[in-house]
């Protein structure tokens, strides 16, 4: 693997501004570009239509493997894999077991095979910043039937191909949150706890059987989303965002692009050794306290 410097903004021109700062003027986006091969690969990406999942899909597209990008959105799905090379877009709900069945029968149907599962579709709610006395039942069954229960399912139904041919790699994207609680989120925190450990049983289970388990878990990332509820010029929390950014040591939320190329790592065939592995990509947020 290598890196390539596609921009030329100096780090300490970059260092000097604080992470709002390099936000509003957009900077800190597609700065590195890693490169691996994926040639002949297959990628199902879920809740690839948005996000995090959209820097995945354009990642793994753009070092050579074919893209399924599964999303309960299926417009944007289909979409997204129109400006890919060699991809196609499915309507897929991760609750849903028999989408999920026909989003990976089609794969099979277009390439073959499934190489690479990465479950990275999930929900969290700003309507309900609330103590768990207070929390809806409703909203805690969503947030965890999308999160944890739907990571189960995809992953029970697309590991199938890759454990039939005895290689594969899953990776699963929690948070820092399944790792560091944070307050007012308990479904959230819970769920993503739960991928964390779910990881570690899933790489026990699947490493004799040829399929490598990992997990990412992301710090504060810049979406569509996150850009406009946090870090826009007149966002509500970013108050809060200023106070949280004071404890990541690097000043400044990912770029989407920053969490594709930890999945490219885990990902990469000459990469063969790592499993069950929790690979944290937040700037150091959950290292220690910035005291
Ligand atoms: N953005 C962050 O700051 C951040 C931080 C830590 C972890 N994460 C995790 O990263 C992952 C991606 O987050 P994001 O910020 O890109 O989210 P996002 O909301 O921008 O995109 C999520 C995508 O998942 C899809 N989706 C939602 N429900 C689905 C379902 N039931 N079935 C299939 N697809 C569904 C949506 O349509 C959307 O395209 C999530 O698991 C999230 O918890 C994000």
């Amino acid at each position: 693997m290598r890196w390539r410097v596609l921009d030329c903004h100096s780090a300490k021109w970059r260092l000097a501004m604080t992470g709002l700062d390099l936000v509003r003027h957009g900077l800190g986006r597609g700065v590195c570009c890693m490169r691996v091969d994926l040639t002949g690969q297959v990628a199902f990406v879920t809740g690839g239509a948005g996000g995090i999942g959209t820097a995945l899909c354009q990642a793994f597209a753009a070092n050579g493997a074919g893209v399924v990008v599964a999303d309960i959105n299926a417009e944007g799905a289909r979409a997204l894999a129109a400006t890919l090379p060699d991809a196609i877009g499915v309507g897929m709900d991760v609750r849903d077991s028999a989408s999920i069945e026909a989003a990976v029968a089609a794969t099979v149907a277009r390439w073959g095979r499934l190489d690479v599962l990465v479950n990275n579709a999930g929900v969290n709610t700003m309507a309900h910043r609330v103590h768990i006395d207070a929390f809806p039942p409703e909203e805690w069954d969503r947030i965890v039937r999308i999160d944890l229960d739907g990571l189960f399912l995809v992953s029970r139904i697309a590991l199938r191909p890759m454990l039939a041919r005895g290689a594969g790699r899953c990776i699963n994207i929690a948070s820092v949150a399944g790792l560091v609680p944070l307050r007012l989120q308990s479904p959230f925190v819970a769920a993503k706890a739960g991928v964390v450990n779910l990881t570690k049983s899933m790489a026990l289970e699947l490493g004799p059987r040829g399929v490598l388990t990992n997990c990412i878990t992301p710090g504060s990332t810049l979406t569509e989303g996150t850009r406009k509820l946090f870090y826009g010029e007149d966002g509500s929390f970013s108050a809060r965002v200023r106070d949280m950014l004071a404890h990541v040591p690097l000043g400044r939320p990912a770029e989407c692009e920053e969490i594709a190329a930890a999945a490219l790592f885990l990902a990469d065939p000459e990469n063969g050794y790592v499993n069950g592995h929790i690979l944290s990509v937040d700037g150091g947020w959950t290292a220690g306290y910035m005291m």
